[in-house]
């Protein structure tokens, strides 16, 4: 399954230190599962796994089946808790969909949006448009492009087929669309917010389209829910992770590297990037989340990293077993003199550059962690999702935020809507 190494914090984090935030965690843990906290409203994550139907997944299935009669591409709309980990799922795992996915409504960039409707004007397009609250403008503007070119090409009955929205049940602009024209639809649960609703239909309806193994990320994420249950700081690695942060929080730590030696895992620290910074970036407080991959960036931040201001902490994501490996061609010249590492496999040269840069950064300064996971498929990465949502909810309790608001993010829509004169 997947594992905590805390090797690389000893002399930064003491048994002492762990003893002494217990109660904290063990408090988080009661307000959580008792509904005590703050946001409690917003909970419908935590059983979520086990309470999806078998039925609905089968579903899903044959409705893919259905929509890849139909279509050849698919384009997500969606932005934020809506998108990151829809992709985040697909880039996981390699990238390369049953039908090619597409993005929009993730920015406003006319250049993005034109590059988008040229690659798919002559595509039998699919479109699965998302948005919980139904009123964001970045998707909402995005659909309407996007809406506008389906229609000058197909008759209302045929959009039916090829459009589908995933909304509130009641609220909001998109529901109103699905019900005006009659396109197919799903529910957001009202308790789930948006960047933990990966595993809702948010995350379940374009990932199954595109050809995604939706049931092995829901039996992934079952099992982290049953192993995350515990109030045992020893056997539950996602408290642990969550009291780790909190601890070097107090000590000085304010950023969190969340690092990789697996590209793949490039917009999984994206989606992590949303779900600790809204959870925890408020009231004045919050580690500040960021990302690197590597080695690519240590040849760009590896000097910051290892020698800058010591506010650093690091969360390597390791994969044990890469889906592919290469070895190292032998070259009879050797003029670039890397003979010594040929017929070893580049998996096991990228492992030990992880293991130098983890050590190196240690002895740097920088305390850092490893999560490994078995595989990168499906199935591990429900359960890192599960991890990580749950981990925030610790921590953020911890830390003393309600985890589960954003009220942030409404200032600069407030001053934007201003700006463009909405009534
Ligand atoms: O976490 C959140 O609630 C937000 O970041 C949303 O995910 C994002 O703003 C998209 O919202 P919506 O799905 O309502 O369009």
């Amino acid at each position: 399954m997947i594992t905590l190494n805390t090797d690389h914090l000893r002399g930064f984090v003491s048994s002492e230190d762990i003893k002494n935030i217990f109660p904290a965690v063990k408090s988080a843990h009661e307000d959580l599962h008792f509904h005590k906290g703050k946001g409690d409203e917003f909970t419908g994550w935590l059983n979520l796994p086990s309470s999806i139907p078998d039925d609905f997944l089968n579903g899903l299935q044959s409705l893919a089946n259905q929509v890849g009669k139909d279509c050849d591409c698919l384009v997500s709309i969606g932005i934020g808790g809506s998108y990151l980990g829809i992709r985040a799922t697909v880039e996981f795992l390699g990238g390369s969909t049953k039908i090619p996915i597409y993005y929009a409504g993730h920015n406003i960039s006319s250049d993005y949006l034109y590059g988008l409707l040229e690659t798919i004007k002559d595509k039998r397009v699919g479109v699965v448009v998302i948005s919980k609250s139904g009123t964001t403008t970045e998707p909402a503007i995005a659909f309407r492009a996007v809406k506008k070119l389906l229609e000058s090409r197909w008759s209302l009955e045929e959009l039916k087929k090829r459009i589908i929205c995933v909304t509130d049940e009641k609220k909001g602009a998109l529901r109103q669309i699905a019900t005006k024209y009659g396109y197919r639809s799903f529910v957001i649960p009202d308790d789930v917010g948006g960047r933990f609703s990966v595993l809702t239909p948010v995350g379940l309806v374009p990932l199954a389209l595109a050809g995604v193994d939706v049931k092995s990320l829901v039996e992934g994420a079952r099992g982290a829910q049953e192993e995350y249950k515990q109030m045992d700081l020893d056997k539950n690695s996602c408290y642990r992770y969550a009291a780790i942060r909190n601890i070097l929080y107090r000590k000085g730590k304010k950023i969190e590297v969340v690092s990789s030696f697996y590209p793949q895992v490039y917009y999984v620290a994206e989606w992590f990037k949303q779900l600790f910074g809204e959870s925890e970036g408020k009231s004045g407080k919050g580690i500040f989340p960021s990302s690197m991959i590597f080695s690519t960036d240590l040849h760009s931040m590896g000097q910051q990293m290892q020698d800058g201001e010591r506010n650093i902490f690091e969360t390597f994501i390791s994969v044990d077993r890469p889906e592919h490996d290469l070895t190292v061609p032998h070259d009879t010249d050797d003029l670039d003199g890397f003979n010594y590492v040929a017929g070893k496999s580049f998996d096991f040269v990228n492992k030990k550059a992880y293991e130098a840069t983890s050590a190196a950064h240690f002895e740097g300064g920088v305390p850092n962690m490893t999560i490994s996971l078995c595989k990168a498929d499906a199935f591990h990465l429900g359960h890192l999702f599960y991890f990580f949502e749950k981990a925030v909810a610790i921590s953020g309790y911890v830390l003393g935020v309600n985890p589960f608001d954003q009220p942030g993010v409404e200032a600069y829509k407030k001053k934007m809507f201003a700006l463009l004169g909405k009534k």
